[in-house]
């Protein structure tokens, strides 16, 4: 076997997790607020605007398209999940199915979604605080980006300085204190929908589909259509994945994941629902695109000055868990590829507190540097061409284990596997290459720099190469 299609084997995989296992603590109800925690943020509470600008009222179908890829994609992860319970997650699984050149690709990958949902998060979390703050005097040039005539985005990167300061300091996430949030954040979109779903008028919805289906670039240069926004609000779907890097820490894992995973889904798709419809059958969908704070906005145009405080307040207290839950699983994945032999395992090093503090303060600049910076439309982008590439490499993983060891038990096993394992392939292939060509051109750079840096360096470091 060439030396960059090596592969781990499942066993010593699985042993090893068992070896180092953390003490486990968690259970489903933990793994599925652990999940809706992760997933409902920013997509839902602030793309939703950057979505009816790419497709108008037809961005209820975007949201359709993505939650059913998203969907394939989530069972394929709760059937690798429970086969391999390790934190690497889709790099685990990659590594052991389609070799280390692979697993690296899909590990460079996951270091993109999981950086910049936090540079995302942050900015919509922004969004919603900037009115407050500007309201008691911040000045309006320290809130936005130049790319929307500020100078730079401060209280995005405010938020993550102290999110990176909270994981630093060995507050891992709290099971309580994240199912409180949760809790927030269901009863504020439901408040949402409560005040908007009455005043739900048909005619919003007229054109449906006014720029068409497919990607297409428009006069002023931003590519339009039902896919184009399809491929952004895919953002708002995932975040289940990162309950499969807390796959050591739990009690039973094979039931216990497969809930929280496909579970979490579920809910946050029924959620997702309602509140789009609400959203677009409120108000024509041009008095709300684009704009930084969709939901509180709406609110507002509708009299419910009140209601909208509230939203932009619930807002502000529970995003960061979405902000803490990627932060953290970013040095995890980075943490099982220096252990691997990856990456300088220095950068990796664990501080007395337990926590990876010279990978978190890196990885926090970084992205706060782009979070300050960048417009929400094009760093949320960038975070989802890397999330759809590991997503297709997690159904390829499926499919191709089903083939080379169709009697391996498996926990959990998806029904109708080539159907759903095709449908997560070809969809998140769809919805990538649906992404903007800015956006597919960063990330194609992002890649040859991390296959500079594999055949440079990773390759030759590899403690599974170098164990032979
Ligand atoms: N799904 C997460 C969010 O929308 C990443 O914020």
């Amino acid at each position: 076997m060439a030396d960059w299609n090596r592969r781990k084997p499942i066993d010593s995989l699985v042993a090893t997790a068992a070896e180092h296992r953390l003490v486990p603590t968690l259970s489903w109800p933990h793994l599925l607020a652990l999940g809706v925690g992760a997933i409902v943020g920013t997509g839902i509470l602030t793309l939703i605007g950057v979505g009816v600008d790419r497709a108008g009222p037809a961005v209820l179908l975007s949201f359709a398209i993505a939650g059913a890829i998203c969907a394939c994609a989530a069972l394929a992860y709760a059937e690798m999940a429970t086969l391999m319970p390790t934190a690497g997650s889709a790099y685990t699984y990659s590594y052991a199915v389609l070799g280390e050149l692979v697993a690296w690709i899909v590990g460079w990958c996951l270091i993109l979604e999981y950086s910049l949902v936090v540079s995302t998060v942050a900015v919509g979390w922004s969004g919603y605080a900037a009115p407050l703050l500007t309201g008691v005097g911040f000045p309006v040039a320290f809130t936005a980006s130049p790319a929307l005539g500020g100078i730079v985005n401060l209280p995005a990167i405010f938020i993550i300085a102290v999110v990176a300061l909270l994981l630093c300091m060995g507050t891992r996430e709290s099971a309580r204190l994240n199912t409180a949030l949760v809790v927030i954040k269901i009863a504020t979109l439901s408040l949402f929908v409560f005040f908007t779903l009455p005043a739900f008028d048909p005619s919003n919805l007229e054109p449906f589909m006014p720029f068409g289906f497919a990607k297409t670039m428009g006069p002023d240069g931003v590519e339009r259509g039902v896919m184009a926004a399809a491929a952004i609000i895919f953002f708002a779907f995932y975040g289940f994945d990162a309950i499969s890097t807390a796959a050591e820490e739990t009690k039973n894992p094979e039931r216990d994941l497969s809930i929280g995973i496909v579970g979490s889904m579920i809910a946050c798709t029924l959620i997702y629902i309602f509140v789009a419809a609400a959203a677009v059958g409120a108000l024509p969908f041009t008095r709300f695109a684009d704009s930084p704070e969709p939901l509180a906005l709406i609110l507002r145009e509708m009299g419910q000055g009140q209601v909208a405080r509230i939203v932009a307040i619930a807002a502000i207290i529970a995003l960061p868990t979405v902000l803490l839950g990627f932060l953290y699983g970013q040095s995890r994945i980075f943490l099982v590829m220096a252990r691997d032999g990856f990456l300088p395992v220095g950068l990796a090093r664990i501080s007395k507190r337990g926590t990876p503090v010279r990978i978190t303060l890196l990885t926090a600049v970084l992205v706060a540097v782009l979070a300050g910076l960048l417009p929400i439309d094009e760093i949320a982008a960038l975070a989802n061409a890397g999330t759809l590439i590991a997503f297709a490499a997690v159904g390829a993983c499926m499919l191709v284990l089903r083939r080379r060891a169709p009697d391996m038990r498996r926990p959990f096993r998806v029904p109708f596997a080539w159907v759903v394992g095709l449908g997560a392939i070809g969809g998140c292939l769809y919805l990538f290459a649906s992404l903007p060509t800015k956006t597919l051109m960063a990330c194609l750079i992002w890649n040859v720099i991390g296959l500079v840096l594999y055949f440079g360096y990773g390759r030759r470091r590899s403690l599974l190469g170098r164990a032979r």
